[in-house]
C-alpha cells in the first residue's frame, strides 16, 4: 500500500505533482472563465465581502499565510490569518461581510471547527478548504473548495499543504474575477503558470540526492534555523515544523528581515541555517534575502540555500545549494517546500523514528 516506499510520507511527497494537477482540474468553463461550482456563495455576496480571515492550525495555517500574500495582491481585500485556537478567544470583529476561510486537510480539527462555529454565530460567510469529502468542517460551512490530494495517511502533512495553497490561489483568482480587480488574460496567465507547477514539482523531486546527503550530514544537529521572506517566510515556518515533529530537532523559522531584531544573536559557528531565496525580479526581495544570507554566513552559519538554479549571486554564500526551477515569487512555495519535507523525512528515518506516526501526535486533532 506504500507503493514501494518506506513511509507513507515519502510516497505522499512524490504524489505532489499529481495532487496539484488534480486540484487544478476542471476549474474553467468553455469561455475560459474560472468556475468554482463548490463556492455556493453568490457573486453578489462575494462583491460585498470587505474582509477575509483565514483560520487554520499548524501546517494548514502556513498555507494560509502563503495565501494571504496572493489574495490581497489579487483582490485588494484585507486578509488576516489567524490560528484557529486563538480566534474565538479574542472577540474577533466578524460580520456578514466577512469571509472566513477555514483550511483543514482532515476537516475534523476541533480548534478549526469551533472557530467556524463562532464565525457563523457572528453571521460571517464561511468557506472551507478541505481534503476530505463530507467532513464536519465543510458540512458546517457555507461553501467548500476541495483539494484533490487523495488520502493523506502520514501524520505530517505534505501534499495537503501544497494543494491547500493551490485551492486558496484559485479562490483568490475567482474573487478577483468576480470583483473585477484582475482581468481575464491576467487570470489566464496565472492559471497557465499554475498548470505548469506539477511538472516543476516533479523536476524538483527528480533531484533529491543533495537533500538526502544533507540529512546524513545533519543527523546529529540539535538546532536548525530556517529563513525566508514574503511567501518564503511561511515556507521557513513549515520547514521548521516538519523538522520538529518528525526529527524532534529544535527548529525555528524566521522572517529574514527580523534577523537583525534579535535572532541573529543565535548564529554561531557551524549552525545550520536554511535560506529560501526569492526569484530574481523587479522587486528588491531577492537582494534583501541575499544580504541576510551573507550576514549569517559571515557569522559562521553553515548555509543551505534554496534558490533559482541559475542564481549565481548566491553561490559564494551557499555551503549547499538546492536548485529550484524558475517561477514567479507567489508560486515558489510550491517548489521550495518540497526539499524541506524530504529533508525532515530523511533525517527522521536516519534517526530511526516512526516517520508516519511521530511521538505524541495524531493525524486529526479532534479535541480543543
Ligand atoms: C503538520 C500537520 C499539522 C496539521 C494541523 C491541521 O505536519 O500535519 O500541523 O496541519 O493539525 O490539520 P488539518 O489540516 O487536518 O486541520
Amino acid at each position: 500500500e506504500k507503493g514501494g516506499f518506506d513511509w507513507f510520507m515519502r510516497k505522499e511527497i512524490y504524489e505532489q505533482p499529481k495532487a496539484v494537477a488534480d486540484t487544478l482540474l476542471g476549474r474553467h468553463d468553455e469561455n475560459g472563465r474560472l468556475t468554482l461550482d463548490e463556492v455556493r456563495i453568490s457573486e453578489e455576496e462575494l462583491r460585498r465581502i470587505d474582509k477575509i480571515i483565514i483560520i487554520a492550525c499548524g501546517t494548514a495555517s502556513y498555507a494560509g499565510l502563503v495565501a494571504k500574500y496572493a489574495i490581497e495582491h489579487w483582490t485588494r481585500i484585507p486578509c488576516e490569518v489567524e490560528l484557529a485556537s486563538e480566534f474565538r478567544y479574542r472577540d474577533p470583529i466578524v460580520g456578514p461581510t466577512t469571509l472566513v476561510v477555514a483550511i483543514s486537510q482532515s476537516g475534523e480539527t476541533a480548534d478549526t471547527l469551533m472557530a467556524i462555529r463562532h464565525a457563523r454565530e457572528q453571521r460571517a460567510r464561511v468557506l472551507a478548504v478541505c481534503n476530505t469529502n463530507g467532513a464536519t468542517i465543510p458540512r458546517e460551512s457555507d461553501a467548500v473548495i476541495y483539494t484533490h490530494a487523495g488520502p493523506e495517511i502520514s501524520v505530517a502533512s505534505t501534499k495537503g499543504f501544497l494543494t491547500q495553497i493551490v485551492a486558496c490561489y484559485l479562490l483568490g483568482l475567482y474573487l478577483a474575477q468576480v470583483r473585477g480587480t484582475k482581468f481575464g488574460d491576467e487570470i489566464a496567465s496565472t492559471m497557465a503558470e499554475l498548470a505548469a507547477m506539477p511538472d516543476a514539482i516533479a523536476s524538483v523531486l527528480e533531484d533529491m540526492d543533495p537533500v538526502l546527503k544533507l540529512a546524513a550530514d545533519f543527523a546529529e544537529e540539535r538546532v536548525v534555523l530556517f529563513l525566508g521572506r514574503h511567501v518564503g517566510y511561511p515556507v521557513a515556518l513549515e520547514g521548521a515544523l516538519k523538522l520538529k515533529e518528525l526529527a524532534y530537532i529544535h527548529a525555528e523559522g524566521f522572517a529574514a528581515g527580523e534577523l537583525k531584531h534579535g535572532p541573529i544573536a543565535l548564529i554561531e559557528d557551524g549552525l545550520p541555517v536554511f535560506v529560501v531565496i526569492p526569484p530574481r525580479g523587479r522587486d528588491m526581495l531577492h537582494d534583501k534575502v541575499l544580504s541576510n544570507l551573507q550576514e549569517v554566513r559571515a557569522r559562521g552559519a553553515r548555509t543551505v540555500v534554496l534558490a533559482e538554479a541559475d542564481d549565481d549571486e548566491v553561490l559564494p554564500y551557499a555551503d549547499v545549494l538546492v536548485p529550484l526551477p524558475k517561477v514567479s515569487t507567489l508560486l515558489q512555495p510550491l517548489l521550495a517546500t518540497v526539499p524541506l519535507q524530504m529533508f525532515a523525512c530523511e533525517l527522521a528515518t536516519l534517526k530511526g523514528h516512526d516517520v508516519d506516526q511521530p511521538r505524541n501526535l495524531a493525524k486529526s486533532v479532534t479535541v480543543e
